[in-house]
């Protein structure tokens, strides 16, 4: 009976695609390229002959490639510590690049896949579902793993200035994914990180007329486009990462965490924070965008300030994309707005947390500095959408984002 009304509906209004679409048949929308955030893909490590380990207990060497992240049998005592040493990275304050630990190697897998951004832990164990849910409810309105729903992993280690491979061959997995696509536009759906990355990307490596030919739209979840108070957190005590559902002694990862480039990337930012706002509260002093530079020296961290001077002002001031912007985040869940920390206890011991709005991760005002855009983003719309209590890894599955989803990529929103 359908398939009749769909022949008839073709003659009359040449509309195939819309008639199999609302009559219940399965019609993929946009091709979906997804971009995972901070933790959000699979890294594999080889260990080729480390000079020096930090236990006994942990391997020099390794005959093959071993799940790095995110394998949670690696978070039992002692081994964890080899872990860290193994996810670590070397600043190289000359050349303002880092690298892996000496006789460390990784590599990133899956590139043009879903697999290593549905689950970040290969065992599917629930703490590392990722993209899953999006993934599943596309695949049942018609899409196809591979072919019109695609990830692009990356090492999330790295702040964007040394991802150049990745943002070139993200350049050419969006072509190619619009030319495996009937030349359909393409839909960035990003998550956390994965949204300031994209907003480098659409700045530094292409320019309106690819945008104009490739982009659909830019759908972001979660997004800390002016970074996140917990990097403060991170850089001086560490932080236990609980948002992967794993939660681990922060004191174990600070080392690990400090190290990260993207964690400098995430740095709270000026175009957010005013000058005199406290971020952190010390006995003896008092930390704002103004004094970043005596924060990492008070911490102990200098090299922190030389990679928050490479780092954090990538995006300048957060200006539009250029691209139809959709822009979920989640509100209503407790988020630390500023931190104390009592005599004694800066930099080494966790502080009190103050909370404001956010999605636990990311602070409201962060989220939803996409709304600064508005009428300011070449001509294409803005859409923001708050989705009430969802903390920054539930958004994932959330109804309401998986509705916002499908609107976008069915063109919709
Ligand atoms: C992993 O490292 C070892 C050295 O420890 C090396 O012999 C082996 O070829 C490496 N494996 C791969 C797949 O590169
Ligand atoms: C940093 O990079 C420079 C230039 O490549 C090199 O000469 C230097 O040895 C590196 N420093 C460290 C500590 O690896
Ligand atoms: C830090 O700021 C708080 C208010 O935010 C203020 O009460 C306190 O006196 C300040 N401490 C220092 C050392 O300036
Ligand atoms: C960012 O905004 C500030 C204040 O409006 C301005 O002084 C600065 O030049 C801007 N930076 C960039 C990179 O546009």
């Amino acid at each position: 009976m359908r398939l009749l009304i769909c022949f008839l509906a073709f003659f009359i209004f040449q509309k195939s695609i819309n008639c199999w679409r609302f009559g219940g048949g399965k019609q993929a929308g946009l091709p979906v390229v997804l971009v995972p955030g901070d933790g959000g893909s699979q890294l594999e490590s080889n260990l080729t002959g480390k000079p020096s380990v930090v236990h006994y207990v942990c391997a020099k060497q390794t005959a093959d490639y071993f799940d790095l992240w995110l394998n949670l049998q690696l978070f039992t005592p002692l081994v964890i510590d080899c872990w860290a040493d193994n996810m670590q990275l070397v600043y190289n304050t000359t050349t303002g690049l880092s690298d892996n630990m000496p006789g460390v190697k990784t590599r990133v897998v899956g590139f043009g896949t879903t697999e290593s951004v549905e689950w970040l832990d290969k065992s599917k164990a629930s703490q590392g579902r990722y993209f899953f849910d999006i993934v599943d409810a596309m695949v049942s309105w018609g899409y196809k793993r591979g072919k019109n729903i695609v990830g692009a992993p990356f090492d999330w280690r790295k702040s964007p200035n040394e991802l150049n491979d990745y943002l070139i061959q993200l350049k050419s997995l969006i072509e190619n994914t619009y030319r495996w696509n009937d030349n359909q536009k393409v839909v960035i759906l990003g998550h956390s990180m994965g949204n300031p990355l994209s907003l480098y990307f659409l700045q530094n490596y292409v320019d309106q007329a690819w945008k104009d030919k490739y982009i659909a739209s830019f759908v972001s979840l979660a997004a800390p486009w002016a970074g996140s108070m917990q990097i403060v957190r991170l850089f001086a005590s560490g932080y236990n990462m609980n948002y992967y559902r794993v939660v681990l002694p922060p004191s174990k990862l600070r080392g690990m965490q400090r190290s990260f480039t993207s964690s400098a990337f995430l740095f709270p930012s000026p175009v957010s924070w005013l000058p005199f706002e406290v971020l952190a509260e010390t006995a003896d002093k008092n930390y704002t965008v103004s004094n970043i530079q005596e924060f990492f020296t008070d911490i102990n961290y200098e090299t922190g300030w030389e990679q928050y001077k490479q780092s954090a002002r990538l995006n300048g001031n957060v200006t539009s994309p250029g691209v139809p912007v959709h822009c979920i985040y989640g509100t209503g869940v407790p988020t630390p707005e500023r931190f104390k920390w009592d005599k004694g206890y800066f930099p080494d011991y966790p502080p009190t947390e103050y909370y404001g709005d956010g999605d636990g991760t990311v602070n409201l005002r962060s989220a939803r500095f996409c709304q600064t855009w508005k009428d300011k983003n070449n001509g294409k719309d803005v859409t923001t959408h708050e989705v009430f209590q969802a903390d920054h890894m539930a958004i994932l599955k959330h109804p309401n984002t998986i509705e916002l989803v499908r609107k976008a990529i069915y063109q919709q929103l």
